[in-house]
């Protein structure tokens, strides 16, 4: 019986990869358009002024204007092609703002890493075919070129002499490699894209009462290559109006931004944040669809609190699953994807973002979903976080690798079959009796 099943269920996931396709092409194929002389020009000044802020002597006080001004006149000189000198950079300061973006959007630049709503993939690195614990269909290269700028995920050790492993729930069911080969992958990227400021959130030890010690994650990011490009925060908290802006992170070529929810210490590992101490979130891994944006983790803080530090909106919904010896299993609820991850409607994220904004006077920093090329468009979270953001959202947005490819050309009719098949797929495993056990024991080969 499970052979049949089996069958069945292959055929469902194939259509999901098919449909979630698009035919946009992707970045990679396009021409390099500007990434050429002003990255040159870019990367000289940078150097130049980098080391004068240091020499300076009010670097600690009042570094953020000064590098600010110098970043907008940067990419003013590198986008008209004049050799910058400080006199000139003097002199371009009243033309027209800069277009070199920094995180896809030129005016991001001199706003504050506070200041911007970032989509979230939820568990980033859960990408296996044909398994229901994965969150996400694709890469995180491909996450990061869509557009995500926060990448969460569960982070474990199986045993004391394990490497810290990235699993879902259990290294049993969804074990996907080690930290280090996944932030081998994502360091790649932030090599090859200079303007981009990421998020790492990190759940230590999947939830278990021990926790890894925050000492042990200085191996994995130091083996990847990933120090040189960490933020250390100048402060064990930090409200709103205390973060530097992208254009800061970026002339100092401090990208990354970790987190850690539980067991961080930051005498160990400076730049390893304690997560609630920065942020704060709302319901974790909801199952409820009205997704009430309330404060949840860390308990009992106050509203004043909240209201001055940066915060995460859980938006992945999610049905809970119950599997001999697992209690509780959380996989994202499929069939609802369309709804959950679109612009408007009932449940949506867009909506959700403005109910928070009803409630704390601004939209969330991260806005965390599964399967974000999902939504009533691929690239409807992205539409989401740009009238967050109050810029235009360009339309440009596709989601996946490859747009050539015969699967992406399947019709519009494909999602609506697939959606049809999950939700058949649920009444038909609830009736046999077999949907946990029998499709996980199948699905994690
Ligand atoms: C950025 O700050 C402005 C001014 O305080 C506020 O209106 C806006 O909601 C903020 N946006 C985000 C994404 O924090
Ligand atoms: C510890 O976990 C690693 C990774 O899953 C595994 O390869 C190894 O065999 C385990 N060692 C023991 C003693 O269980
Ligand atoms: C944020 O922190 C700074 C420095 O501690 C403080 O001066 C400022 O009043 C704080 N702002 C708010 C709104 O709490
Ligand atoms: C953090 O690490 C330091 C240095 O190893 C240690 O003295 C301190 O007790 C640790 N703090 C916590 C909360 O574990
Ligand atoms: C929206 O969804 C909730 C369940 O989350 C339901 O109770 C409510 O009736 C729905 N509202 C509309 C207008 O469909
Ligand atoms: C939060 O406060 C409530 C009472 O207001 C208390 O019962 C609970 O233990 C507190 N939780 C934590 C984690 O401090
Ligand atoms: C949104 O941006 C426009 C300029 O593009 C500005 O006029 C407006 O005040 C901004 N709105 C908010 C709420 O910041």
């Amino acid at each position: 019986m499970f052979l049949s099943i089996s069958s069945i269920l292959r055929a469902f996931f194939f259509l999901a990869q098919c449909s979630s396709a698009q035919v946009s092409p992707p970045l990679s194929s396009l021409p390099p358009s500007d990434v050429t002389r002003s990255d040159v020009i870019f990367s000289e000044l940078k150097t130049t002024i980098i080391s004068g802020a240091q020499t300076a002597p009010t670097a600690s006080s009042a570094p953020s204007s000064t590098t600010t001004e110098a970043f907008t006149a940067i990419a003013t000189l590198s986008s008209n092609g004049i050799h910058g000198t400080a006199s000139a950079i003097t002199a371009v300061r009243s033309r027209p703002p800069t277009t070199r973006p920094c995180n896809g959007y030129p005016e991001f630049c001199e706003r504050k890493f506070s200041n911007i709503s970032m989509v979230v993939a939820h568990n980033s690195p859960f990408v296996k075919p044909h398994n229901v614990a994965s969150n996400q269909l694709y890469t995180v290269v491909d996450q990061l070129n869509d557009g995500i700028r926060g990448l969460q995920f569960e982070t474990q050790k199986p045993n004391t002499s394990s490497e810290i492993r990235l699993c879902h729930s259990s290294c049993e069911y969804l074990d996907v490699g080690t930290l280090e080969s996944y932030l081998t992958t994502v360091r790649g990227w932030l090599d090859a894209h200079p303007y981009e400021v990421i998020a790492i959130i990190m759940g230590n030890n999947n939830g278990q009462r021990t926790h890894i010690a925050a000492s042990e994650f200085i191996a994995p990011f130091k083996r990847a290559g990933m120090t040189r490009y960490l933020w250390t925060p100048p402060a064990p908290t930090m409200n709103l109006t205390e973060w530097p802006t992208l254009a800061e992170m970026i002339l100092k070529d401090k990208r990354v931004v970790v987190m850690l929810d539980y067991g961080a210490n930051q005498t160990e590992a400076p730049w390893l944040l304690r997560q609630f101490n920065y942020q704060w979130e709302t319901p974790f891994s909801p199952i409820n669809p009205a997704f009430p944006c309330t404060q949840q983790r860390p308990p009992n803080q106050t509203e004043d609190v909240s209201r001055n530090r940066m915060y995460t909106l859980n938006h992945n919904l999610n049905i809970e699953l119950s599997l001999t010896g697992v209690s509780g299993l959380l996989v994202p609820a499929s069939a609802l994807l369309d709804k959950v991850n679109a612009v408007s409607g009932n449940g949506s994220l867009g909506l959700n973002v403005e109910h928070c904004e009803q409630l704390w006077g601004r939209p969330p920093n991260f806005m965390l979903v599964d399967y974000y090329n999902r939504g009533n468009f691929a690239g409807s979270v992205f539409q989401v976080a740009a009238i967050a953001n109050n810029v235009t959202y360009n339309h440009k947005t596709y989601c996946g690798p490859d747009s050539n490819s015969a699967a992406s050309r399947m019709s519009q009719g494909s999602t609506v079959l697939f959606s049809c098949c999950i939700v058949l797929f649920l009444f038909l495993g609830r009736d046999l009796g077999i949907f946990t056990g029998g499709f996980l024991l199948f699905a994690s080969r």
